[in-house]
């Protein structure tokens, strides 16, 4: 196929880097002099105390540390400081699932909200290090739950509305949480999500929690069923307007996110303070050429760590105007959020390709109902973008006026990695571009030789970056062991990617057990390790497949155990308990009933074989079968389809 190049018009671009020219030079300090270069981006920040050391330690030793010796707090940097100039202008726009339920926040307002809720968590003994896990669907309370545990120094843990209580459960237990912030129901287009129930099924075996806020969204009397719940709005409502922000130290905790990996449970992913946020602020200015007033939309989940970084920090930074919506992109139809960009004049909207996928499905008639004249910039993270879906994102949604800003990152990295820069870099549909300032990518084989020029290979960071995360949180090992020694000296990405001669990248997906499905990170172990919970099964392996919505499918093959009745209930007790287990994002796509899984002779699973199995690939599809201990299990595989 011949690949198509869309060329930058710098004369577009509002701040810097001003052109091509201007980032390859910015570029070559930022990785010769990444100190320098450090030092000179953090004036975005407000400090109380600038710094001694601007980088220390390194990748070999998992000790990297950002602006040793500075102070500051988030929440000032977010809110606070807009108060002098911008105190009336909008902070947040929050649309509800209906079109007439839209709330904005000045951020004076936004302000007063933080420092009630800092306040009263502060009466209910929460105070500097302490963890306190936010349980919430995408109402303005999520966005004051950070902010408030920021300025007073709590370290928030923010769950995935989605995630089961168990899920919910086992992350209050590994950070410890005193506090819990939630609601009483969330509502996604039709459905409803009993978030408090979750809360008290979790809390059953949490005694770490000694306080429960709750937010009585649909209007659920909180009486105090148990004694450590509280009235949210009724304590906010008694609570002071003036907090005074904590002053933090650079390298003191600012959050942790949960976000699973190849073995194990999920990990605890520890961000800090300083780099973090200094790494969001910038990336979202420089990549996106933010300019005041704008109305920015991302349609992440405050759950994830695109609701973290880019809905939330990096943006309020940046004294944007934020949206956010409640409600699901098909109600009540498929032009939603078509008509979400109208009605409120959105200027860049920020999604993920399986969101994009889907609507393109529906044709170009309810795009073009629309006008979406306010739009300049398209942006896409998750999961790779196919070239067609990118011009279909381009030509469709963004009358082919907005550039598509590609931006491929992870949880473990706090923001953009590897990138399109507005009106800077051409575009390569399918390509998530060049590196951001200060990030050295580099592709190695398997055995850890670094690939040169044109190349493809495992995916991996030479250098540290301000928002690289510090550890996972409670087991720094793991740390060390995930990220830092299956390539020494370098960050290891867990992807696979190629380089093309222009040294652009396109990333070619995961390299290692985790499925990414309609852009939502899932390990297989996790839903392995619920489908053998329930106890007719004896084994189980998962597989991720090619899928033309999701970008990746999940496909189980199960074994039951001898003399159980295999039928459709079955497969719906199997589908529960993994709902029951993770959350309905980890149901599998198929599940298939075996007799035997493929093992090589000292007994691992032989995954690339299922995957080729579900893709639908013939015997001569299969790789080298040499090793197999039962060669004849591949003609029973072969029968499935
Ligand atoms: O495989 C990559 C994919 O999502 C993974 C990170 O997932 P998570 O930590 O949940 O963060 C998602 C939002 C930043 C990566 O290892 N991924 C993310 N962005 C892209 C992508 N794959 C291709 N292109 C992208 N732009």
């Amino acid at each position: 196929m011949l690949e198509k190049t869309y060329l930058a018009d710098a004369n577009k671009r509002a701040s810097g880097p001003y052109n091509f020219a201007d980032y390859l030079k910015q570029y070559q300090f930022s990785i010769e002099k990444p100190a320098e270069f450090w030092a000179e981006q953090a004036q975005a920040l407000a400090w109380y105390k600038p710094w001694d050391t601007v980088l220390s330690g390194d990748l070999v030793q998992a000790n990297v540390r950002w602006f040793e010796g500075a102070l500051l707090n988030v929440c000032f940097n977010c809110v606070d400081r807009h108060l002098v100039n911008s105190a009336n202008e909008t902070a947040i726009i929050w649309q509800g699932n209906e079109f007439e339920q839209v709330k904005y926040f000045t951020y004076a307002q936004l302000h007063e909200q933080i420092c009630r809720l800092a306040n009263v968590l502060l009466s209910k003994g929460i105070s500097k290090g302490d963890r306190v896990c936010i349980y919430l669907p995408m109402i303005p309370e999520a966005i004051i739950s950070m902010l408030a545990c920021a300025r007073i120094g709590a370290v928030h843990t923010v769950v995935f509305a989605g995630f089961s209580a168990e899920s919910l459960q086992s992350r209050i237990q590994d950070t410890q949480c005193k506090l819990v912030i939630t609601a009483d129901e969330a509502v996604r287009g039709n459905k409803s999500v009993p978030l408090k129930l979750n809360v008290d099924l979790a809390l059953k075996n949490c005694s770490s929690v000694t306080t429960v806020l709750v937010i009585a969204k649909m209007g659920a009397e909180i009486n105090g069923q148990h004694e450590w719940e509280v009235d949210y709005r009724a304590a906010i409502a008694d609570a002071d307007i003036n907090c005074p922000c904590v002053v933090m130290a650079a390298e003191d905790p600012l959050f942790i996110l949960y976000t699973s990996g190849s073995t194990g449970k999920p990990k605890g992913v520890l961000h800090t303070t300083a780099g973090y946020l200094l790494y969001t602020t910038v990336t979202f200015k420089q990549v996106f050429d933010y300019r005041l007033n704008e109305i920015y939309w991302c349609t992440a989940d405050v759950g994830w760590i695109t609701g973290h970084s880019y809905m939330v920090y990096g943006p309020l930074a940046n004294r944007a105007t934020i949206l956010i919506y409640e409600g699901i992109p098909t109600y009540p139809d498929v032009s939603r959020c078509w008509q979400i960009i109208d009605q409120h004049k959105v200027n860049i909207f920020y999604t993920a390709p399986t969101l994009i996928r889907m609507l393109m499905r529906s044709g170009n008639e309810p795009v073009q109902q629309t006008k979406r004249s306010s739009l300049r910039l398209l942006g896409t993270v998750g999961e790779p973008i196919n070239p067609e879906v990118w011009e279909w994102y381009y030509q469709v949604v963004g009358a082919e006026h907005c550039p598509v800003i590609d931006t491929w990152w992870q949880t473990e990295t706090g923001g953009f990695m590897l990138t399109a820069f507005a009106e800077v870099t051409s575009l390569k549909p399918g390509y998530a571009g060049l590196p951001f300032f200060g990030v050295k990518p580099a592709l190695v084989d398997n055995a850890g030789k670094l690939l040169m020029g044109e190349n493809s290979g495992n995916l991996v960071m030479a250098q540290s970056w301000p928002g690289q995360m510090r550890t996972v949180y409670g087991d720094h090992q793991r740390y060390i062991d995930t990220y830092l020694t299956q390539f020494p000296g370098y960050y290891y990405t867990g992807d696979g990617a190629l380089r093309d001669a222009q040294g652009f990248f396109c990333i070619t997906g995961r390299v290692d057990d985790v499925i990414n499905t309609a852009g939502h990170r899932i390990g297989t172990a996790e839903i392995e390790s619920a489908l053998v919970s329930n106890s007719q099964m004896a084994e189980a392996a998962v597989v991720g497949y090619n899928h033309p919505l999701k970008g990746q499918g999940i496909c189980a093959f199960v074994i039951p155990k001898q003399g159980v009745i295999v039928d459709e209930a079955l497969k719906e007790t199997l589908l529960k308990e993994v709902v029951q287990h993770i959350g309905a994002i980890a149901k599998p796509d198929i599940i298939y009933f075996v007799n035997n899984l493929p093992k090589t002779r000292s007994g691992k699973i032989m995954r690339r074989i299922l995957r080729k199995i579900v893709e639908g690939g013939a015997i001569k599809d299969l790789g080298d079968l040499s090793t197999l201990a039962e060669p004849d299990i591949i003609k029973e595989l072969l029968a499935l389809r």
